[in-house]
């Protein structure tokens, strides 16, 4: 048996979560779900956000099913990617059949480094009313994300990699990451995969404009949390963003939305970016077959509409949940 971590969290990650392993358990996997607590509720019983019998546990398991964090959630995901070294934040965004959106035919993947950049939490007052904040751009954690948006475009057969960045301000930190970007651009030339750079700004009215002529994005931390967020409204919104933070050793698998407080509670959660990111966590584990079985269900389930509030439908959570149950083969 293999042991899986999950931590439902706060707000709807505890909804969402709930959905997703009643798929999960419908299909006959080799798995030992270990529950565990964290987020904002945790603290408040333990007096810490991230426990340290939660964190050693997540350690004994293979990988790990994470809901939402609340207003924790810098100490309890931001931490979790860092201390588990899940160096690489995958974010696909695909259009959906039957989700009315600006674009109907958008396919592709960001790719956002998950260890340094403003999220490194060096925050300081240096005098009264002035802050701030170190971000810290390194030649390692940049070539290792950066190689790793090639290595997947080499074995998705995706024919361009894009960085984003704004060399022209933050020349010593982005401009490395531009530097280090153009070096490893240039060894794949040989397998046919395009290299192109813009600035963030830009590259995000191309991406509502002109989604198509992205494929593999590759970003730094901060930018890549901003451009998933635009990326969801252009396929259907929050509701529908599942990712993956992979590193060398372990995956954490969560949706790309928070504990969405505004909606939590009332059961109209959009389950699909949780079910997606099992699915994800499935891929990463070898079981392929019951990853497409999964997404494929979902994918036939919103196409006839069967869906929450959030895409026009009328479903609550775990009716749209039952829909996609009913279909996973
Ligand atoms: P959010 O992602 O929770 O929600 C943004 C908007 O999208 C809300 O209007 C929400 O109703 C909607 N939405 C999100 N997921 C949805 C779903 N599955 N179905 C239907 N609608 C959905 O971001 P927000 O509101 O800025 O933050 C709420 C809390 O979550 C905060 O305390 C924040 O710190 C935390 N957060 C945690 C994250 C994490 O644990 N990874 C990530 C983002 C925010
Ligand atoms: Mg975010």
């Amino acid at each position: 048996m293999m042991k899986i971590a999950v931590i439902p969290g706060d707000g709807i990650g505890k909804e969402v979560m709930n959905a997703s392993m009643l798929i999960l358990e419908k299909l006959d996997l080799p798995f030992e779900y270990v529950w565990l607590e964290a987020g904002d509720e945790a603290e408040k019983k333990y007096g810490k956000a991230l426990p340290d019998e939660t964190l050693e546990e997540i350690k004994r398991c293979k990988a790990l099913l994470f809901g939402a964090a609340g207003e924790s959630a810098a100490d309890v995901i931001v931490k979790l990617r860092q201390e588990l070294e899940t160096y690489a934040n995958l974010r696909p965004v695909k259009s959906f059949k039957g989700v009315k959106t600006i674009h109907n035919n958008v396919d592709m993947i960001i790719v956002r480094e998950n260890t340094e950049c403003l999220y490194k939490g060096l925050e300081f007052g240096v005098s009264e009313g002035v802050t701030v904040g170190i971000r810290v751009i390194s030649r390692e954690a940049s070539e290792r994300i950066i190689r790793f948006a090639f290595e997947l475009a080499k074995r998705d057969k995706r024919r361009k990699v894009t960085a984003l960045h704004k060399a022209n301000v933050m020349k010593k930190t982005c401009g490395l990451f531009r530097d280090v970007f153009r070096e490893i651009a240039k060894e794949y030339e040989k397998y046919g995969i395009e290299s192109e750079e813009y600035y963030v700004d830009a590259g995000c009215m191309y991406m509502v404009m002109k989604p198509n002529i992205f494929d593999v994005i590759v970003t730094t931390n901060m930018f890549g949390d901003i451009i998933s967020d635009l990326a969801a409204g252009l396929v259907g919104g929050l509701g529908l963003m599942p990712s993956a933070n992979i590193g060398e050793e372990y995956g954490i698998f969560e949706p790309v939305h928070g504990a969405a407080f505004d909606i939590a509670g009332k059961g109209i959660a959009n389950p699909t970016a949780m079910i997606l990111s099992s699915a994800m966590m499935l891929r990463y584990l070898g079981f392929l077959d019951e990853a497409k079985r999964i997404e494929k269900a979902v994918e036939k389930v919103i196409a006839e509409g069967k869906t929450t509030p959030d895409l026009g439908g009328k479903l609550k959570t775990i009716d749209m949940t039952k829909e996609i149950l009913k279909n996973v083969q």
